[in-house]
């Protein structure tokens, strides 16, 4: 007998986030399937070369009775489909070719980010833009002025990636688990990251009480240069394993508003001295985006690594006249 029971009542949460993969290429596609996987989202793919996005699609639905549940997935190319996003992932883009320069490179794939950011932010207005088209920092930059979206809405994926392969080589490295492994990749993707060795710890301990000078170089080496080891073993593509966990890392962040702080490319106008650019900065990640950039106190090899990574992004974005 006693009080009568109250009744429980079971709230089923049937509204999935709804997330825009532009881009079905090896990034792009790997991306979709895991956020499919993960169950909470509903992912529409979308590319320019027509079977492509409708095929992976299909394809990924079909695991559905072997790994369900599973978000829904659509492969399209129309932009109408991805009415509503609440994050548009941005993966399109064409690597460089044989007898391309870098000019040429940074122009093609300017060209397409523009273009498919206008036509996403036609019909996801409120949508958060995370770009991955290389080169990084400064295709963020051009997906800012394009939307004209606030600096909070506008992302760009790269430390989450530097730094788990930071990780990864220092777990390897000291055979512990590299979930022990803590650490923040600053700067622009590329040969001029900076990897903070000083708030670099295992299990709480500095890695410098772990690794001499000399192992800790090598680790950073192969970090910077970790893109480059994985085309010279593919050959005919670029990683996305990796790539593609790093994106759904933010995302999760940012929808289930975790203010999570992770490195990520966001536009500084202020912090650590820099104004206007794109460059890899500690982030905190909610439901707004870019939340919060978080302020380290640097020293002054860290600044100055900091500060030459912007110079050399702001000198390509004026190079071909994005900047004024
Ligand atoms: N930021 C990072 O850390 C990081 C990591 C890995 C890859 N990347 C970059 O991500 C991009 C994608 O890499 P990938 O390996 O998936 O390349 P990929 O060549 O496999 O895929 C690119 C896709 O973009 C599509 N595309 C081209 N123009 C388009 C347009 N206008 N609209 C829609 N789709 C279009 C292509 O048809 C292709 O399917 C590259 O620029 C690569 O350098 C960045």
């Amino acid at each position: 007998m006693g009080a009568p029971q109250r009744e429980r009542t079971i709230r089923i949460n049937v509204a999935r986030e709804k997330i825009t993969v532009v881009g079905a290429g090896n990034v792009g596609a790997t991306t979709a399937q895991r956020l499919v996987e993960a169950g909470c989202y509903d992912v529409v793919l979308l590319d320019i070369v027509d079977g492509i996005p409708q095929g992976k699609g299909l394809d990924l639905s079909q695991a559905y009775p072997l790994v369900g549940p599973l978000g829904k997935v659509e492969g399209t190319g129309d932009y109408k489909a991805t009415a509503g996003s609440s994050v548009v992932i941005i993966t399109s883009g064409v690597a460089r070719k044989p007898g391309m320069t870098r000019e040429q490179l940074l122009e093609t794939n300017a060209k397409i980010v523009k273009s498919v950011v206008e036509q996403a932010i036609q019909v996801s207005p409120d949508a958060i833009l995370l770009v991955v088209t290389n080169p990084l920092d400064v295709m963020t930059y051009v997906a800012y002025k394009t939307s004209k979206f606030p600096r909070q809405r506008v992302l760009g994926m790269a430390g989450v990636l530097d730094a788990s392969r930071f990780r990864a080589f220092i777990a390897a490295e000291l055979k512990v688990s590299a979930e022990n492994v803590q650490t923040l990749v600053l700067g622009g993707h590329g040969d001029s990251m900076v990897p903070l060795i000083r708030y670099t710890t295992i299990a709480g301990v500095p890695l410098s009480e772990w690794l001499p000078p000399d192992r800790i170089e090598a680790l950073v080496n192969r970090t910077r240069d970790g893109g480059a080891e994985i085309v010279a073993l593919l050959k005919t593509a670029s990683a996305y394993y990796a790539p593609s966990a790093s994106i759904v890392t933010m995302v999760d962040a940012i929808l289930q508003d975790s203010k999570k702080i992770l490195p990520c490319a966001a536009m500084c106008c202020g912090e650590y001295g820099l104004n206007d650019v794109f460059i890899g900065v500690p982030v905190k990640l909610g439901c707004q985006g870019a939340e919060q950039i978080i302020t380290l106190s640097l020293n002054a090899e860290e600044q100055a690594g900091l500060s030459k990574s912007a110079g050399l992004v702001k000198e390509i974005l004026c190079g071909f006249g994005w900047m004024i």
